[in-house]
């Protein structure tokens, strides 16, 4: 893999340089502070269409060429964009098919941003043409250490002649004949057969068949515009690698496809610390989303957006307390990041974005906190550089798939209103997070589940073609499958599995489910612990689903409590080849999982830094060059005290020695390497 930066960490942030050219004093200034807060790389270019070619074929390079060179002379690297994120005005009035078309038939009015089609002739051809003058022009030059290619790919829907006419060829090609698209689809449900490709709109939510195929079709056709728009950096600067910004991810793109285009995983993190319930959550979902992008190419990432302080695009957003800008920060780098970028250096004077957070607000960075924080991040990254390039090992990956999702979006249940997939993922993963034992993503078609010695399928609704027999062989080699409610209930065509679910499976879990029960508050579902392999036992709250299955073999180890499915399955183990198979039967709270997740630890022997983590710590390790760094970080804002179990270890950031206990303040974040 080419590699642009050698062992160092990346401090930076989107720098809109080209804003601010009348202001030629400030620019000096942005330079002076970008030294001041130990920062290395910027991102420039992202929107700048206009400012580069303010009129067609007329091209202004003169800024830029500057902007590099004065990047370069102060001792900073370049991420270089290219500017289809947004289209100059004169763009969407001479070529009207680059602005995307609404199902009744209407262009969006030229503006914003992110909104172009992806299959429009014109707008491809403008996007390689000014591609290719900026990698000619700027191939050798000493700043340019990566492309960022556009900005933040959403998934948008198209329908535009072009987009449609696509989305017909990529049916055509994925069935072959229309018979064969109405029996995937099942189209004789309410008379909605096809007898020409030509009769396919996709506007009917009632075929859930066609809908999902035009998500597919949607995040293929943005790949195929990213891959399109890339072919000049890739042809010319061969040696450059490429990235794009990823989101969070329930944008309608398949990132795990799409992350192997790329040669570094990047995203943008705006987690509400502060406002979204308490900083631990948070800080468990901001870890998945870390670990989501760690886990796309299953190696270091980079953070590349994230605020030094509030957004202004959030509903509500509050500033960071004080250290939890450090901690934020360096919780990314102990996921995997090799980086801490900011959205934005200075913050914009006009516009949409005039009140966003920035290292460099509108009062300047003379005594603001916000620059101060960003300042010691800078002095953090510097002194932990040995992480660079260090890597994670996990034996536990939580599923994460993209298809079920939109096919879970589609689905009319029972209970329709409780799904939230992505929530029951982050549940799942979140119980790892507080024993501290590391946890990898995985996406059912494309990741390797032999690395894994536990794989947690929450909610894996969608069996994708080939993934019952790609769990199957985890669980015969001997992996330790984990399954819930609505598993394997839809194929990849979105038909439902015949013969009880999950489909495919019912013998390597042993039982059958046959119905899925709506549970309501009033119900007081529980599961109820009672097997030896949990002393004790227990009972636990179950809300929104609770499956009624017939054993046809497993082992139960808890039971449901109430109403028919009162002393039914509710958890249940199945040995299987050298695996087990386990299932959830019923949603349960964090305090299940705990217990659950617990008991598997201890039986399996998972590896982690620690035995016991104190609420509200989360601990993780990246390893290389034969070092083991040890990041330790509290979500609380009271003091914590951790045991560190007799490791010895040195302080990366002040090179003192720490054996026995590690003392953490409000929101304070230690980084330390162990044995030296
Ligand atoms: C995104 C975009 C940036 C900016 C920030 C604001 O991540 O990529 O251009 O709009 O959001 O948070
Ligand atoms: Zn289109």
């Amino acid at each position: 893999m080419k590699k642009a930066f050698e062992n160092r960490l990346l401090h930076g942030a989107d720098y809109n340089y080209e804003q601010w050219l009348d202001y030629p004093e400030i620019l000096d200034e942005d330079f002076e502070l970008m030294k001041k807060a130990s920062c290395n790389v910027m991102s420039v270019g992202i929107f700048s269409w206009s400012m580069l070619e303010p009129a067609e074929g007329e091209y202004r390079f003169d800024w830029l060429d500057r902007l590099l060179d004065r990047l370069h002379g102060n001792g900073l690297r370049a991420i270089l964009a290219t500017p289809s994120g947004s289209k100059p005005a004169w763009l969407s009035r001479k070529y009207p098919d680059a602005c995307r078309m609404g199902p009744d038939g209407r262009r969006e009015p030229h503006g914003g941003r992110h909104n172009h089609c992806r299959t429009s002739a014109s707008y491809r051809e403008a996007c390689v043409r000014i591609n290719t003058l900026l990698a000619e022009r700027y191939k050798d030059h000493p700043a340019l250490a990566m492309w960022h290619v556009s900005n933040e790919y959403n998934a948008g829907r198209c329908h535009c002649p072009d987009c449609l006419a696509a989305f017909r060829a990529w049916l055509e090609r994925k069935y072959g004949t229309i018979e064969n698209l109405n029996k995937a689809w099942w189209t004789t449900f309410w008379s909605h057969r096809y007898s020409s490709w030509e009769e396919i709109e996709p506007v009917d939510n009632s075929v859930h068949g066609l809908m999902l195929d035009w998500a597919r079709f949607t995040s293929d056709q943005t790949l195929d515009f990213f891959l399109a728009e890339s072919e000049p950096l890739r042809r010319i600067t061969p040696a450059v690698p490429i990235t794009t910004n990823f989101m969070m991810p329930d944008v309608g793109l398949d990132y795990w496809k799409f992350a192997r285009h790329v040669d570094v995983a990047c995203w943008d993190s705006y987690p509400r610390w502060h406002v979204d319930g308490n900083d631990e959550t948070v800080g468990a979902r901001t870890a998945f989303f870390h670990d989501l992008n760690r886990s796309f190419k299953g190696k270091p990432f980079l953070l590349m957006e994230s605020t030094p302080s509030g957004t202004n695009w959030q509903g509500l957003s509050k500033p960071k307390k004080p250290g939890m800008h450090l901690l934020s920060s360096i919780q990314a780098i102990a996921h995997g990041s090799d980086s801490v970028q900011y959205f934005q250096w200075r913050q914009s004077r006009g516009g949409e974005e005039k009140f966003h957070g920035a290292v460099v607000g509108h009062a300047g960075a003379e005594s603001s906190r916000v620059f101060r924080d960003v300042a010691e991040v800078g002095g953090f990254l510097e002194a932990i550089a040995p992480v660079a390039g260090s890597s994670t090992r996990a034996e536990v990956a939580v599923i994460y798939d993209f298809h079920n999702s939109w096919a879970l979006d589609l689905a009319q249940l029972p209970n329709t209103v409780s799904k939230r997939y992505q929530e029951t993922c982050i549940a799942h993963y979140s119980a790892f997070w507080r024993m501290g034992v590391a946890c990898d993503l995985a996406d059912s078609v494309e990741s390797d589940f032999s690395r894994y010695r536990l794989l947690a399928v929450p909610m894996l609704y969608m069996f994708r073609e080939g993934v019952a027999e790609r769990l199957r062989a985890f669980v015969n080699a001997g992996g330790i499958l984990v399954a819930t409610y609505l598993t394997g209930v839809v194929d990849g065509s979105d038909l439902c599995a015949l013969g009880g679910t999950p489909g495919g499976l019912t013998d390597v879990f042993g039982l059958a489910v046959t119905a899925t029960d709506t549970a309501l508050p009033a119900d007081r579902q529980e599961i109820r612990l009672s097997s030896a392999d949990f002393p004790g036992g227990g009972s636990y709250a179950v809300a929104d689903y609770a499956d009624l299955a017939d054993p046809r073999g497993a082992t139960v180890h808890a039971a449901f409590t109430v109403g028919e499915l009162s002393g039914g399955p509710a958890l249940t183990e199945m040995r299987y080849g050298k695996g087990a198979a386990w299932y959830v039967a019923g949603r349960t709270g964090a305090d299940f999982l705990d217990r659950f997740y617990g008991t598997l630890r201890e039986r399996l022997s998972l590896s982690a830094p620690l035995a016991t983590v104190p609420p509200g710590v989360s601990v993780r390790e990246r390893i290389g060059d034969g070092k083991r760094f040890a990041f330790f970080m509290n979500f609380r804002e009271t003091a914590a005290a951790v045991d560190l179990a007799g490791v010895a270890y040195r302080d990366l950031a002040t090179g003192e020695p720490v054996t026995g206990a590690l003392s953490l303040g409000p929101f304070g974040v230690r980084a330390l390497v162990a044995g030296e």
